[in-house]
């Protein structure tokens, strides 16, 4: 199709910039740590596994950008607030961060959820952003003084979630938080907005699809662009959000669905 992204041209978008992306070692965070680079910022990435942490950092650094990694697990405070002080002793300061990382349980209806899974993409997913966001506002008020947060929420929370009941239960908190930041953090400069993807070609959907086959298929169905995205797509819009470009957008959480939402 002639409107997907080819160019791999920058603008400068985030020049200047000293930016964190959790889970950042594939899928749309390795997207975002490409692109972000490739507009001028300086990025830290943060995820479980180092042997992606590391792969994308060296990809990043062949093209010309500046990255470096650390290995964190959200569910866990201290390796959380590590990430963001190890950014900030990496660079000297933290303007951005994109709250990307998160994880995902076997679908299947409400009371098939194991009682361990909740508990897990409970810390994953609403508390490890949680934690994230409060170290990153900290961080950011104590050295870049303003800046930018993006949560990655998903379209899937934003109606009733059946096949994935708890994950978007937690994605629905997560715009919550969102905006409860954007109201107390606003006076001060800090902006916080979410980004909500459709269907994205990651290992994420890929399993998703494996446990129900044919699903993508049945997504792009529905989807007006009749596609998934490619996890490059949802990284411009972060990006964007999180530039100066976007100065005036706050609290809001933005659909990035191929229109499925619509
Ligand atoms: N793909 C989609 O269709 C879709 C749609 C809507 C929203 N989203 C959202 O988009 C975001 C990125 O997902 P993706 O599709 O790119 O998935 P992915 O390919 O599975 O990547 C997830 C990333 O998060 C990291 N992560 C998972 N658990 C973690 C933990 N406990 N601590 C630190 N990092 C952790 C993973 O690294 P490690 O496993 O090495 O830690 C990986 O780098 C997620 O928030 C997801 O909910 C995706």
């Amino acid at each position: 199709m002639d409107n997907e992204p080819t160019a791999n041209t920058s603008t400068g978008l985030l020049a200047g910039k000293v930016a964190l992306i959790t889970g950042a070692g594939r899928g749309i965070g390795a997207a975002a740590a490409r692109l972000f680079a490739r507009e001028g910022a300086r990025v830290l990435l943060a995820a479980r596994t180092e042997d992606q942490l590391k792969s994308v950092t060296q990809e990043v650094r062949a093209a010309g950008g500046t990255a470096d990694y650390v290995v964190c697990d959200l569910a866990d405070a201290d390796s959380v607030r590590a990430a963001v002080d190890r950014t900030v002793n990496r660079y000297g300061r933290l303007d951005i961060a994109f709250n990307n990382a998160a994880t995902t349980i076997p679908p299947g209806p409400l009371d098939q959820v194991r009682e361990a899974d909740f508990d897990h993409v409970h810390a994953v997913n609403l508390k490890g952003t949680w934690l994230a966001m409060a170290a990153e506002v900290a961080a950011i008020r104590a050295t870049a003084g303003t800046g930018a947060i993006v949560n990655n929420s998903s379209v899937g929370s934003l109606r009733g979630n059946p096949e994935l009941p708890v994950y978007g239960a937690m994605k629905r908190a997560v715009n919550s938080l969102t905006e409860s930041a954007a109201i107390t953090y606003g006076p001060e400069g800090i902006r916080v907005n979410a980004v909500a993807p459709g269907t994205t070609l990651t290992e994420m959907i890929r399993a998703w699809n494996d446990a129900t086959p044919g699903i993508v298929e049945h997504l792009n169905a529905l989807t007006p662009l009749r596609r998934a995205a490619d996890p490059a797509e949802i990284a411009e819009a972060a990006a964007w959000l999180l530039s100066d470009r976007a100065s005036y957008v706050t609290g809001t959480v933005l659909r990035v669905d191929g229109g499925v939402g619509a």
